[in-house]
């Protein structure tokens, strides 16, 4: 690490050089004041450019300080010094502006920006609110409504944003420090953010309004809501009165289990592949991926692909069949298009990319090939045969099965090496969550190309072992299998799912079901009837409800009647549940929230101590990123197991 101080006529260059991302440690804190100080006693120096090597400005803290206790010069102290010089600091900014970061360009007294800088402050998703200022200089910079947003759903802005809304001062046209040193040349003097007044909203009704949105959309979590409280006070007191709670509420939430959890989650998702040595081979190259089915799954993965960049051949069963799943990819594009997700010149790029057949042959060179037709051990198997044939020999071959037994499948390809599972989550373009299913005859090489191109694709891919439903859909089909039976002894749907809400959920497991269709489940249920367990306990409720027709919201009825998007509790649902009960002898009696949430997490952690213990999954934290980014799971309660070891 080294903070250089180099002299350009009357101008000062402080370069950061902390690599990976020049996060504010002890150590540049120190430098960085000390350079205060020699830049502020040296009468040759007129400006001071603070500026960063590498790929970024500061992206944030170092998050190898967090658990130790802070070792001054503690950063607010470190942006007061430099915003209290009696000389005028300019920030040069490139890459990602994070965190302390953004807290410190904003202490500099004028800020440039790369065309591609993004700012941001996203400490409430660790569970924390920006505790160096962040809360009370930025609304003195933009408005309050944009400070609202950025502190509490911590999502960054773009230079262009930045500029326009009063962040950065400009943008470089050409090189960011001829730029950044022009720019020092004109200021004459510092204009300190803090002795600028806050920025009112433009509509104070409107400020409210999306206050108490926020508010109501953290169902539990700490931090967006005293990222809401800070924005306010800042607007309300004095700077100093401001900051000096701002702090105050950084502590607290640092201390909060919520960010511990958080901040577990955090390194849990970039270390789900570490050491595992089922993925320690070579990724072979990629550059065509082939995918067979184009329903639901299939677009969407071939979407996903598509955008990453990769070459994408997409195979039916008949020419309609194709152009249906062709038009659905073509939706998909639209919608990034619409967006700004993509310009009109990628748009076209990527469409000259994509082809479609109803022929194997098209797969001949590709490099990974993903099956996503349906899900039936019979079809998967003809697949995989064809494909066997038609695809070259090191192709990887993946299938997205939910449920079946990718080993199985395997056997009918020759070389069962090159057969993987990559389960992706619907909608699979928009799902961070890949979980990469490992048979036992699965090539290490295989493995490390379907990691690849899970990396490819933005994922954060978790292995999994073959069995029932892998990791993720093993764990809900124990819950669920709880949700029924705590329906019958006493519970109501509407209970169920409450309780899940208000634990952070963003939907209950019936009102999903509903959602999703009944039909897929009951599908499988009468495929499995023959060879259930006679003595397990099997709740016939469900069952009743699609005799009846009652699909979920797609027949207007499920477990509850819908009027619109409106669910609404069902008196016939409810009189099926309690005859079911009645026939079973059960005496029924009511649920709390809490006695309900206690059930689903214990079975969740029974199941995941399970799989664990059989090495479906290499760790307990894989589990947990699971069920948090693939099923719900609140991030801020740090997944099943966590909340396991924590009691
Ligand atoms: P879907 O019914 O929407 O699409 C299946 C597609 O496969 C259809 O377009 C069909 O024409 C095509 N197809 C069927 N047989 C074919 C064959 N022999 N050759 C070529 N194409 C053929 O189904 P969905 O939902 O996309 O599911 C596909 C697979 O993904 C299933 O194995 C499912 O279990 C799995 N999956 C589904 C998820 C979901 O949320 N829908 C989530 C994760 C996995």
């Amino acid at each position: 690490m080294t903070v250089d101080i180099a002299r350009q006529g009357d101008l000062a260059i402080v370069t950061i050089d902390n690599p990976p991302v020049n996060a504010t440690s002890q150590a540049v804190r120190q430098v960085l004041s000390d350079a205060v100080r020699q830049t502020s006693s040296d009468p040759d120096v007129r400006a001071v450019v603070l500026r960063c090597a590498g790929r970024t400005f500061v992206a944030g803290g170092d998050v190898t300080e967090f658990d130790k206790p802070p070792v001054p010069p503690h950063l607010p102290d470190v942006i007061a010094a430099i915003e209290d010089a009696d000389k005028p600091w300019i920030a040069a900014l490139h890459g990602s502006v994070l965190g302390g970061g953004l807290e410190l360009a904003m202490g500099c007294h004028a800020r440039i920006g790369a065309p591609a800088t993004k700012l941001g402050l996203p400490e409430v998703s660790l569970g924390l609110i920006p505790g160096a200022g962040g809360t009370v200089r930025l609304p003195r910079l933009v408005e309050a409504d944009l400070a609202l947003d950025m502190v509490a759903t911590g999502k960054p802005i773009s230079a262009e944003r930045a500029l326009k809304a009063g962040l950065i001062d400009r943008i470089a046209e050409g090189d960011l420090l001829d730029a950044a040193k022009e720019l020092a040349r004109r200021t004459t003097a510092p204009r300190r953010t803090l002795s600028r007044p806050a920025r009112p909203p433009k509509d104070p009704n409107a400020f409210a309004a999306e206050a108490a949105t926020l508010r109501a959309r953290a169902r539990g979590q700490n931090s967006p809501v005293a990222a809401v409280a800070a924005i306010e006070r800042a607007l309300e007191l004095p700077a100093d009165a401001a900051l000096a709670a701002e702090r105050q509420d950084f502590l607290e939430l640092k201390a909060d289990p919520q960010s511990k959890a958080l901040r577990r989650m955090f390194f849990a998702e970039r270390q789900t592949l570490k050491d595992d040595p089922r993925a320690a081979g070579t990724a072979r190259p990629l550059a065509h991926i082939g995918v067979v089915g184009g329903g639901t799954m299939g677009a969407g993965i071939a979407a996903a692909a598509l955008l990453s960049g990769l070459s994408v051949t997409m195979v039916e069963r008949d020419a309609d069949a194709l152009a249906a799943g062709q038009g659905r990819v073509g939706d998909i594009l639209d919608g990034s298009l619409k967006r700004g997700k993509i310009s009109p010149k990628r748009h076209a790029e990527i469409q000259a990319v994509f082809a479609g057949s109803v022929d194997y042959a098209a797969l001949s060179d590709a490099d990974l090939v993903i099956e996503a037709v349906f899900e039936d051990i019979q079809v998967k198997t003809t697949v995989f045969k064809a494909l066997d044939s038609a695809t070259r020999p090191d192709a990887v071959l993946a299938t997205n099965t939910s449920y079946l037994d990718v080993g199985q499948i395997a056997s009918a390809v020759s070389d069962p090496s090159r057969v993987i599972g990559l389960h992706f989550f619907s909608p699979a373009h928009i799902m961070k969550l890949l979980e990469l299913v490992v048979p036992d005859r699965a090539s290490p090489d295989a493995v490390a190309t379907g990691a690849a191109l899970g990396k490819r694709l933005g994922k954060i891919t978790v292995l999994s072992g073959v069995c029932d439903g892998f990791i993720g859909n093993r764990i809900m089909s124990a819950y669920r299998r709880e949700a029924d039976y705590m329906i019958e002894d006493g519970a109501l749907p509407a209970d169920v799912d409450k309780a899940m809400r208000d634990f952070g959920f963003p939907i209950g497991v019936f009102e999903m079901q509903d959602l999703a269709g009944l039909d897929i489940a009951w599908a499988m249920r009468k495929r499995r009837a023959a060879t259930r367990d006679p003595n397990e306990r099997y709740i016939e409720i469900a069952d009743r409800l699609c005799e009846q027709g009652r699909l979920g919201r797609k027949t207007g009825k499920g477990w509850y009647r819908y009027s619109g998007k409106t669910a609404e509790v069902d008196p016939e649902v409810t009189a099926l549940i309690e005859a079911e009960s009645a026939r079973k002898g059960i005496v029924r009696k009511p649920l709390s929230d809490d006695a309900i949430m206690a059930r689903i997490l214990t079975v969740m952690q029974t199941e995941g101590r399970a799989i664990l213990s059989e090495g479906i999954a290499a760790k307990s934290s894989d589990i947990d990123v699971v069920m948090v980014n693939g099923y719900g799971f609140p991030r801020w309660r740090g997944g099943p197991m966590f909340m396991a070891g924590e009691m």
